[in-house]
């Protein structure tokens, strides 16, 4: 074995799984523009506090999983385990908030980095894509922005998905929610895990989270959310799910889904897939409505939602749904030069039709016919372009399809037409967009 190997918890990807990756984030990109988004790219890395004070203390994330560590000038500095927290301190730094129309809507694509015990879908360093609407307190962005989620999912081709949604209330709500779990925790904690007892003292909504089989049973007796909710939490709550209604969006009211980030207040929602076998990878994507984040990392105290995909997640489920449909590395046309005098013939011809936006290869060290067909094939090839002495000689040049294998002599100045005319059929795929 090669005595370096990816770290655990990170994979490399390459050949179908980088294209498809690249793929999927390309449509989550298009779809989110179509809403109004455009793009924020912040550093990978933050002063450690930013996190504790947004994610929160009582979070698994931020007390057991970040990566952190000191600079060289003695700054505690975490990779990202999550974008929201770094867009809102971007949006306070550079006051976004100042000159602009809200709500401030942007989408970021990037590396994450949580110390998770990595299993099929859960890595150390993974990606998400998200967007961040910043700035307005309405139901109606709540729902637009689920919808935005609800539409990627179908864009990118998954046939159904699971919307688990239900409401955190307001600050007042939540009080009396967790007051309600101290009681009912209070005789019981002693005998739940380690990670609980914290939770009891810092945040007692965090114990809805524990995975704990025995701390479980426990928990499904615990009060539901539902009846701490203030009236205008609750009429916050019943619009944005009748805005769902309306435009069709299905969705699953689920009491138990609390969420793993200190932040959230009213709306908060999962997407979830179940494979053919049932199982799933846990939430393909996340979010919720937050009130007063922008406002602890230093800006104006302005409501938001916002939601990310785990890409990697993504990318597993779609290659299992999509299965032959799953792009490979592949060409348009592999040139082949038949002799090493007709190189710069074929150095020439391939670049002119990269121009005309085909997908080229062209192989420059002699090779038998027979070879050059076959990396034609190993590449995926559509077409093959043969450049010998004779061709040039005749300025007739032979197009073949490597699928049909018919072949076609054509002169220079109908090539493009052909192949473009050629491509169309197959796949109904257009060129010169
Ligand atoms: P989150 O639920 O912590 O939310 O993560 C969002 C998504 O990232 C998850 O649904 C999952 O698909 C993916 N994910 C999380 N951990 C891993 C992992 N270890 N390996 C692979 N994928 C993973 C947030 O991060 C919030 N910032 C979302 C948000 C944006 N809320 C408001 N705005």
């Amino acid at each position: 074995m090669p005595k370096y190997q990816p770290q655990r918890g990170t994979y490399d990807a390459y050949y179908d799984e980088a294209i498809n990756i690249e793929k999927i984030v390309q449509i989550l990109k298009g779809t989110a523009s179509l809403y109004g988004y455009t793009p924020i790219i912040t550093p990978i890395y933050e002063a450690t506090e930013l996190f504790t004070r947004s994610v929160g203390e009582s979070s698994d994330i931020v007390s057991k999983e970040m990566f952190t560590f000191m600079d060289k000038g003695e700054r505690s500095i975490t990779l990202r385990p999550e974008l929201t927290a770094g867009v809102m301190r971007a949006i306070t730094s550079n006051k976004l908030y100042a000159n602009a129309d809200l709500p401030l809507k942007f989408y970021y694509y990037g590396p994450i980095f949580r110390y998770e015990r990595p299993q099929k879908g859960r890595f150390r360093q993974f990606s998400q894509f998200g967007v961040e609407c910043v700035g307005i307190n309405s139901p109606y962005f709540d729902a637009e922005t689920i919808s935005l989620a609800y539409s990627q999912l179908l864009m990118l081709g998954f046939p159904h998905v699971i919307l688990k949604i239900n409401s955190l209330g307001d600050q007042e709500s939540r009080d009396a929610y967790k007051e309600a779990l101290k009681l009912y925790f209070a005789d019981k904690i002693q005998n739940m895990c380690g990670d609980c007892a914290r939770r009891y003292e810092q945040n007692p909504l965090r114990i809805l989270d524990c995975k704990v089989p025995e701390d479980r049973l426990l928990i499904e007796g615990a009060p539901k959310i539902q009846d701490y909710l203030t009236e205008s939490a609750k009429d916050y709550f019943e619009t944005v799910l009748r805005i769902l209604e309306e435009s069709g969006i299905e969705y699953q009211v689920d009491d138990s889904l609390v969420r793993g980030l200190d932040y959230y207040s009213h709306v908060v929602f999962e997407f979830h897939y179940l494979l053919e076998d049932g199982t799933s990878l846990g939430a393909i994507g996340a979010g919720g409505h937050y009130d007063h984040l922008l406002h602890e990392v230093g800006g104006p105290d302005l409501s938001s939602v916002g939601y990310a995909f785990g890409v990697e997640r993504l990318n597993i489920l779609l290659k299992d749904i999509e299965k032959e449909h799953y792009e490979k590395p592949n060409l348009d046309v592999y040139v082949m030069s038949l002799d090493s005098s007709c190189d710069d013939e074929a150095f020439n011809l391939t670049e002119y039709l990269r121009a005309n936006g085909f997908k080229c290869e062209v192989n420059f060290e002699s090779k038998s016919i027979g070879s050059l067909f076959k990396v034609a094939n190993r590449k995926n090839a559509k077409f093959a372009l043969l450049i010998g002495n004779d061709e040039l000689e005749k300025g007739l040049y032979k197009v073949k399809n490597l699928a049909t294998q018919v072949q076609v002599e054509l002169r220079l100045e109908d090539i493009v037409e052909y192949l473009d005319h050629q491509l169309e059929e197959v796949e109904g795929e257009h060129h010169h967009e």
